[in-house]
């Protein structure tokens, strides 16, 4: 065994027997020793996800709020789906809750908005690392710390991509706390944008950033302090060049690109 592969929960605090973990409501022998999860933020794409091929025998565990758990079965392997709303927050607590049933590589699976322009909508972002433009992130590692993902999960998420033959980008994602102000959006309810972050999104594009979302951030710090394997992979529903309008194809395009990306990669993955 390699000193660096994951061997359960990262090392820390496990459920006690019958345990329930307060927000996602499950319970260790309702996950099947599930070692893997996808994570999407909407609680209505868990289902979409559990209905994508090739998952078999899921099922609904637990809805509580905005986290939404199913379990399918991969082959004969475990994989919990559980949504973890919108932001770093309610991602950390699923996160934490999530590893202390056992569950040691998780998959983001969201949606995402494009900084550099020749990225296209319905195109997928595979993040190898994130700006940590979050609060959350900063109760578990201080600002110097990086916000990576494990190189095992980029190298699967970038083959699937590849396999599927869908339009790809890699590189560096900014985590954003806020829809609006903090990716500098002019459709809020007022079009201030405080100086902090004006003139942002310009100098994110030099820096090569290739898109914005909410909680790549979160997850990928969490995982490299608590020992876990993190990656995400977002579809891309709007261009920041252009308004950053989002229509009801873009939405379901850029889902269903990510989604085929993530399951696939999360099969590979497991199979070793
Ligand atoms: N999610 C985001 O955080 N920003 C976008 O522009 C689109 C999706």
């Amino acid at each position: 065994m390699e000193s660096s592969e994951i061997t359960g929960s990262g090392g820390g605090k496990e459920t006690t027997p019958g345990e329930t973990v307060y927000h996602l409501s499950l319970r260790e022998k309702d996950v099947a020793g599930a070692r893997y999860a996808l994570l999407p933020g909407d609680p209505a794409r868990v289902e979409t996800i559990a209905s994508a091929p090739p998952f078999k025998h899921c099922r609904q565990l637990a809805w509580k709020r905005e986290f939404r758990t199913w379990l399918g079965y991969l082959g004969e392997t475990p994989v919990l789906i559980t949504s973890t709303g919108i932001g770093g927050p309610s991602t950390s607590i699923a996160v934490e809750e999530l590893a202390r049933l056992g569950v040691s590589t998780f998959i983001r699976v969201g949606t995402t908005g494009a900084i550099q322009p020749h990225i296209g909508v319905g195109d997928v972002v595979v993040t190898t690392g994130a700006v940590r433009l979050d609060g959350a992130s900063t109760h578990y590692a201080p600002l110097e710390y990086p916000a990576v993902a494990d190189p095992r999960v980029v190298e699967a998420l970038l083959s699937a991509a590849r396999e599927l033959d869908i339009p790809h980008h890699v590189g560096i994602t900014c985590s954003s706390d806020t829809f609006y102000p903090g990716q500098e959006r002019r459709d809020g309810f007022r079009e201030y944008i405080p100086r902090r972050f004006r003139g942002m999104t310009e100098e994110w594009r030099r820096m090569n950033v290739l898109n914005y979302e909410m909680e790549a951030a979160t997850l990928l710090t969490m995982c490299g302090v608590l020992g876990l394997r993190g990656g995400c992979v977002t579809g891309v529903v709007d261009r920041h060049a252009e308004g950053g309008r989002i229509t009801p194809e873009a939405l379901q395009k850029a889902e269903a690109n990510a989604i085929a990306v993530a399951v696939r990669a999360m099969g590979s993955l497991l199979a070793g």
